[in-house]
């Protein structure tokens, strides 16, 4: 095992895992746990910079939860927790709000999308969020995060202030700069209804995006209903570049088979996109459902669930507040 490297990264416990999650970050998740320290965090704060209900987030938290071990990761190999039990992801995000700029905060594109149109009524968590993430993955000096393609500029803002940090505080790469792990092949998951969004949980329809929980049933209608193409399925990428709907569902196709996106285009061309539908279909039902069924029995016994968070807080906090003293101590804090 590699000492240096530390992996943190974190899911929001907002509702519906789906298929960009599982693709663009849980399936990373649990590959690199095998020879990397990893931290992994359900992020309830982030969360709550908009608004949730109570007892569907308490309930969320703990199906996040049963999302990351029916995906794969093990509590033995990886610390498992909850970003509001480790009170030092609020004790640095405080710190580094004053090291972050309001200019590099403006600069943020993903505030913008969720503040939607009426920005003067979005949450001041919400603008500042981006720190908050900064934080979390500052707090274990972590180097490598993996993510979806949509976090990028969250995390070259990391990188940002750590860089500052570091400067201010005279302590030459005291902070690690992390490094984005984003998969080459499917960085990005598209809505099965509109190829230029990305799959979400907020999008209404739920015909846009397949959930972890989905049976065989929903999936199969999902993927009939998902926009194609009118044309064949044709032997070249270039083909595909202004057909997104028809080149979301070759790419997902080819992450799950593992066969190369070429390879796909040379073997299904000329065929109707109902063909590649079909075999989509049949590795999705193969690969979702299993997922969906363990989440079902995980959440069947909860106290199981609180035991694992409880377990993998411990650690983690153990490791802040070692960072944390050295911050403390750097910032001038008493
Ligand atoms: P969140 O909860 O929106 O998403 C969790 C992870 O899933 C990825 N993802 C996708 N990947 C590919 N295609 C998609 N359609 C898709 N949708 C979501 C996201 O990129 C992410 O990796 N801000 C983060 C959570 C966070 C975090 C952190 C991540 C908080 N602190 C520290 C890393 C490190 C977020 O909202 O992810």
């Amino acid at each position: 095992m590699d000492k240096k490297k530390i992996v943190f990264s974190g899911v929001q416990p907002s509702g519906n895992l789906h298929l960009g999650n599982y693709l663009g970050a849980l399936k990373n998740f649990v590959s690199l746990q095998k020879d990397m320290e990893c931290i992994y965090c359900v992020v309830d704060l982030h969360a709550i910079t908009v608004f949730q209900k109570p007892n569907e987030l308490k309930n969320n938290i703990l199906e996040t939860t049963a999302c990351f071990l029916a995906s794969g990761l093990d509590d033995s190999k990886s610390i498992i927790f909850n970003q509001s039990s480790v009170s030092g992801h609020s004790e640095l995000a405080w710190i580094l709000n004053c090291v972050s700029r309001v200019g590099w905060l403006n600069r943020m594109t993903q505030f913008k999308d969720k503040a939607g149109s009426d920005k003067e009524k979005a949450s001041v968590g919400l603008y500042i969020y981006p720190n908050l993430m900064a934080a979390d993955i500052l707090l274990y000096k972590a180097t490598h995060v993996p993510v979806g393609a949509d976090q990028k500029q969250h995390l070259e803002l990391s990188r940002d202030i750590a860089q500052k940090f570091n400067k201010d505080f005279n302590c030459k790469d005291f902070f690690p700069l992390p490094e984005p792990l984003i998969s080459k092949n499917i960085s990005r998951v598209m809505s099965l209804r509109d190829g230029t969004k990305k799959m979400s949980k907020s999008e209404e329809s739920d015909y846009s995006r397949i959930n972890l929980k989905d049976n065989a049933d929903e999936i199969q209608k999902k993927i009939k209903k998902a926009k194609s193409d009118s044309d064949v399925i044709p032997d070249n990428l270039k083909a595909l570049e202004k057909k997104p709907e028809a080149l979301n569902l070759l790419n997902i196709y080819s992450e799950i088979s593992h066969i190369k996106l070429e390879k796909v285009l040379s073997e299904m061309s000329g065929k109707d996109y109902s063909h590649l539908k079909e075999k989509l279909t049949d590795l999705l039902i193969d690969e979702i459902c299993p997922v969906g069924k363990e989440i079902k029995k995980l959440m069947d016994d909860k106290t199981h669930l609180l035991k694992i968070l409880k377990k993998g807080t411990e650690k983690a906090k153990i490791k802040a507040e070692e960072n944390l003293n050295i911050i403390r101590e750097k910032v001038g804090l008493v």
